[in-house]
């Protein structure tokens, strides 16, 4: 086997598949295939044995997936480059298959000439990669910068799929909540840019909005953070939506991206109310979620839009951070919370009780309940959410953390 050549692994379930691929890559003299895999788990152990510079990953495996595979040869085997394979149509995964950190993609049917091109690009852009993290090492580089001391703040995404069920007022209140228990930094992002109504629901209707901040196009420092951020007297800093639904139009999936970012550096915990849809910008913003927060209610359609949502999230491989809350959960329409757990695969992670005196009354005086009635079983258990969502996290530097711990628990045995 000449070390010359590049290396390459073929990880495709069906057997034939690999077959054809590596006939396809036969007579390429600069290419050899060293090994085949049948499932990702196979291919992980197989790049750990077989160092191979190119792994052409089929994205639709039973089991783990092609994506999944990718991320983690990214990280247990940085030297390896993945070129992954779908069939057409599969634009959504593909994005992902990028974003999990695979170099190049390719689509069946496949034909030899262009996926030798595109091994061998790759494989030549991931020498170059490794050029500079050579040097690095030999300390031709200055090092890289010292890890920064404040851990990032946790971005927790309040998302629901179908307007009305609660998400804005779980926002607000949650936020204060989160504020009131362990006094973090908490900012509250208004990204149901046209028709938002955080402001609305804190009476803060004259102010800055995120149309204003976006449109200044500055480096999003503490200083100019601070001169559209509005502090509410309840402890949490809110960046409302845009006045009208026009300027909404204006903002970009990447803008935010970057101010959530700036945010997360200097808050404990960035809170997002969104709109019900699927568009870039909640795209993005459930992509960079440290956690997401699903509501839900009993009632059947409800629970259809929620198993259309999770078929979504189940693509985009977001499941893993939903934490599902069930509003309004006293409200019986002839689902027991069992059974909707168990039709939709789910465990519903808190309950929160429906009050038709104390939060009408908080909408129209403009005050989160969790400020003007602290005592209602609604606010209740809004701390006990809270608490759970800050307990063990680590934001909160340790020296620190003992009391807390014991302020938490004193707080959450009510
Ligand atoms: N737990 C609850 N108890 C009583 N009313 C609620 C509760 N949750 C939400 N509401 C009311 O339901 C309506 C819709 O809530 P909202 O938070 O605006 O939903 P969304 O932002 O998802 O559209 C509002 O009038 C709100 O006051
Ligand atoms: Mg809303």
């Amino acid at each position: 086997m000449s070390t010359e050549k590049i290396k390459v692994l073929i990880v495709d379930d069906i057997q034939q598949t690999r077959k054809d691929i590596a006939r396809l890559l036969y007579f390429e003299e600069d290419l050899e295939v060293i090994g085949e895999a049948a499932d990702a788990a196979e291919a992980l152990q197989k790049i750990g044995g077989l160092s191979p510079d190119i792994v052409l990953m089929d994205i639709n495996m039973p089991g783990m997936d092609g994506i999944t595979a990718t991320e983690h040869a990214g990280r247990l085997y940085p030297g390896v480059a993945v070129i992954i394979i779908s069939i057409q149509g599969e634009a959504e995964y593909l994005k992902k298959a990028m974003v999990s950190g695979a170099r190049d993609y390719l689509t069946k049917p496949l034909n030899s000439e262009e996926m030798a091109a595109t091994i061998r690009n790759v494989y030549r852009s991931q020498k170059q990669r490794q050029i500079p993290a050579a040097a690095e090492k030999l300390s031709v580089l200055p090092p890289p910068p010292p890890p920064k001391e404040k851990p990032s703040g946790v971005l927790s995404v309040i998302f629901c799929g179908k307007g009305g069920l609660g998400k804005t007022t779980v926002s607000v209140n949650l936020a204060v909540a989160l504020a009131q228990q362990l006094r973090p930094k908490v900012v509250l992002v208004d990204l149901d840019l046209s028709f938002g109504d955080v402001g609305v629901v804190l009476n803060l209707t004259e102010g800055k909005t995120i149309y204003d901040l976006l449109r200044e196009n500055s480096p999003f420092t503490p200083e100019i953070l601070g001169n559209y951020l509005l502090r509410h007297f309840s402890g949490i800093d809110i960046l409302p939506a845009p006045l009208s639904p026009q300027d909404a139009e204006y903002i970009s999936a990447g803008q935010v991206a970057g101010l959530l970012k700036a945010l997360q550096e200097q808050y404990d915990y960035v809170i997002v109310d969104t709109p019900a849809n699927f568009q870039e910008i909640n795209l993005q913003v459930l992509e960079l979620a440290d956690e997401i927060l699903m509501l839900l209610t009993r009632d059947i359609a409800a629970i259809k839009n929620t198993r259309t949502c999770l078929s979504i999230f189940d693509s985009l491989h977001l499941r893993g951070k939903i934490r599902f809350v069930l509003n309004r959960c006293e409200q019986n329409l002839g689902v027991e919370v069992p059974e909707l757990e168990k039709s939709l695969g789910i465990t519903v992670y808190h309950q929160l009780p429906g009050d038709d005196r104390t939060v009408p009354v908080s909408l129209n005086k403009g005050i989160p309940f969790m400020v003007s009635s602290p005592q209602a079983e609604i606010s209740r258990s809004f701390r006990r959410l809270a608490g759970r969502l800050a307990n063990g996290r680590s934001h909160v530097n340790s020296e620190e953390k003992q009391g807390r711990k014991l302020l938490l628990n004193r707080i959450f045995s009510l």
